[in-house]
């Protein structure tokens, strides 16, 4: 067997783990069977995996005895709405799908949101298990337990906390993936090292590339140290009362680039959250409470990933100051109407700021390139 990780999730009676390696998919039943009640589950894809990793794990689950039936999810964020969460419930029940049984999660973010928060309300809660299929869900999305479907107002904003059962991170279904959607996940480990370990930092700065190009021993050991940090922060934290707003490292500037580009193409998440560390350090030095050197080493990292670093290259360069912060002010992570941010001392040390004035901010977008009207 390749070289495999797994990474606990300590939640008391609700902890689980996190398989990471190669071949993992294949597996996937002799990791599942511990913990079914019965030989059955359903599983909920991404379209775009019918043809390829889904019938593996329906090979598996068949050479298991698991019986078993599969829900499609046309690919995309707009499959996180009401009217497919009704469906998809109706198709479990339809599945006589029990409170005790386990529903699969097979795709990326948007199949393991939306499955996991049918999981969560249906039957007043039932059992699921993700297999993130894309980077991004391997080291962020799929750990954690935040399902949730998108409101007209804005994303996630309908949801709840529902813990998975297991997580099967597979580094073999990385390698079908566009080297964008790569760079877009690789995102958010950069973000691990940023927000809390600035060793681990220093080892992307050397081994980046190598994970990058999907070379398995560093994928692995990159996965696996996200899974660790997050899991760690996870369990301390489940419910964001405090520490695990950190892992919004990022957030506050990159959700606003996303919000005023559409949500489209033009700017992916993961490129949202690069571009956002990238100014939460900026800003962070700007303000003095970070040494200027950090700031630099994460842009010059950010780079070096292809990821993006200036505003002129998001969309058409072209941002206004004040509709910048209008997005920020409607993140969800507004508190009693103030934004927050999470700033950095250094890198590696990153701390929960409420106390930025709009003014402030204002002048350092401007700073940034952003339009004054
Ligand atoms: N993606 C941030 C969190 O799970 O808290």
């Amino acid at each position: 067997m390749s070289d495999q990780h797994s990474v606990k999730v300590e939640l008391g009676d609700r902890a689980y783990e996190i398989i990471i390696g190669s071949g993992v998919l294949a597996r996937a039943a002799s990791y599942m069977t511990p913990l079914l009640s019965r030989p059955k589950l359903a599983i909920v894809a991404d379209e775009n995996l019918a043809d390829s990793h889904l019938p593996v794990l329906r090979s598996a689950l068949s050479d298991a005895g698991i019986e078993h039936d599969s829900y499609l999810v046309p690919s995309g964020e707009a499959s996180k709405n009401f009217d497919r969460l009704a469906d998809l419930c109706d198709w479990l029940l339809g599945q006589k799908i029990e409170r005790n049984d386990c529903i699969v999660a097979l795709g990326g973010g948007v199949v393991g949101d939306l499955t996991g928060f049918a999981a969560a309300i249906l039957r007043r809660g039932t059992r699921f298990i993700q297999i993130p299929t894309s980077l991004l869900a391997q080291v962020d999305s799929s750990i954690g337990g935040k399902t949730a479907i998108n409101a007209k107002s804005g994303k996630n904003l309908i949801g709840a906390f529902h813990q998975p059962d297991l997580v099967l991170a597979d580094m073999d279904v990385l390698k079908t993936l566009p080297p964008r959607e790569i760079g877009a996940g690789y995102a958010e480990i950069v973000k691990y090292g940023a927000l809390g370990d600035a060793d681990f930092f220093a080892w992307l700065e050397e081994n980046g590339a190598r994970v990058l190009a999907l070379e398995e021993d560093a994928t692995v050991e990159a996965v696996a140290q996200s899974c660790c940090a997050k899991a760690a922060i996870v369990a301390r934290d489940e419910r964001e009362t405090g520490e695990r707003a950190l892992l919004n490292l990022g957030h506050t500037f990159g959700h606003a680039f996303e919000a005023l580009t559409g949500y489209d193409n033009t700017l992916l998440h993961g490129e949202a959250v690069a571009y956002g560390m990238v100014l939460a350090f900026a800003f962070s030095a700007a303000r003095g409470d970070c040494p200027s050197g950090d700031a630099t080493r994460v842009k010059a990292h950010i780079a070096a990933s292809g990821l993006p670093t200036e505003m002129s290259a998001i969309g058409d360069g072209k941002f206004a100051a004040d509709a910048l912060i209008e997005a920020m002010t409607q993140d969800k992570k507004v508190q009693n109407g103030k934004m927050r941010f999470i700033l950095a001392h250094g890198l590696g040390d990153t701390y929960i700021a409420d106390n930025v004035a709009p003014a402030e901010l204002r002048d350092f977008l401007l700073a940034q390139g952003a339009q004054d009207a």
